[in-house]
């Protein structure tokens, strides 16, 4: 794992456990308010690890994938998760209706899969995790674009350092 700067991460994921590690690792240094935005291609690994990342917050059920409903919510202790997959959204209008806006402020995490479906509608991110596959299964590189967003990527990568 190699840090380019202090605004991005990135490391390689050879297998779901690997993916699991970097959700625990994410999952310890969240806080509530902050938009995750989940860049890859189909089957990138997006749900899956957002999956994980639940599961390391705590939440024991089932995490389907939002790609029909578009948002999935999982209230937890202190705030609650949204994970969207915008990738059958087609229509602005839809976003203003469902009030899907409304979903995203101080006391929830918004985990946003396909966020350039949405494009302006959507609140900007304060992390991005882009996930490619590789020859060696899995590359992420994780990126801060706000103050929050990187207080967050600095305590995850003390974190990592660390351990
Ligand atoms: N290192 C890895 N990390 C995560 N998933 C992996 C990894 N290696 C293989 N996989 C597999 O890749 C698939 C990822 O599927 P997933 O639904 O998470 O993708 P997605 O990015 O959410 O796709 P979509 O855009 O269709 O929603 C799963 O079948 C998972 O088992
Ligand atoms: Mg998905």
């Amino acid at each position: 794992m190699a840090m380019d700067d202090t605004s991005v991460y990135s490391g390689s994921l050879p297998d779901e456990m690997a993916t699991q590690a970097l959700a625990i690792r994410l999952a310890a240094v969240l806080q509530s308010g902050l938009v995750i935005y989940l860049q890859g291609d189909l089957g990138a690994g997006k749900t899956t690890f957002t999956r994980f990342l639940l599961g390391a917050l705590g939440y024991a059920g089932k995490v389907k994938s939002p790609t029909y409903t578009l948002v999935e919510s999982y209230p937890l202790d202190g705030f609650t998760v949204y994970h969207f997959d915008l990738y059958r959204f087609a229509d602005p209008e839809e976003w203003d209706d469902a009030g899907f806006r409304d979903l995203f402020g101080q006391d929830s995490v918004c985990l946003v899969e396909w966020p350039d479906k949405a494009d302006a509608l959507l609140p900007r991110a304060d992390l991005t995790l882009e996930l490619a596959a590789d020859a060696n299964g899995r590359s992420y590189r994780l990126i801060a674009s706000t103050d929050s967003g990187q207080s967050c990527l600095t305590r995850f990568s003390t974190q990592t350092a660390a351990s």
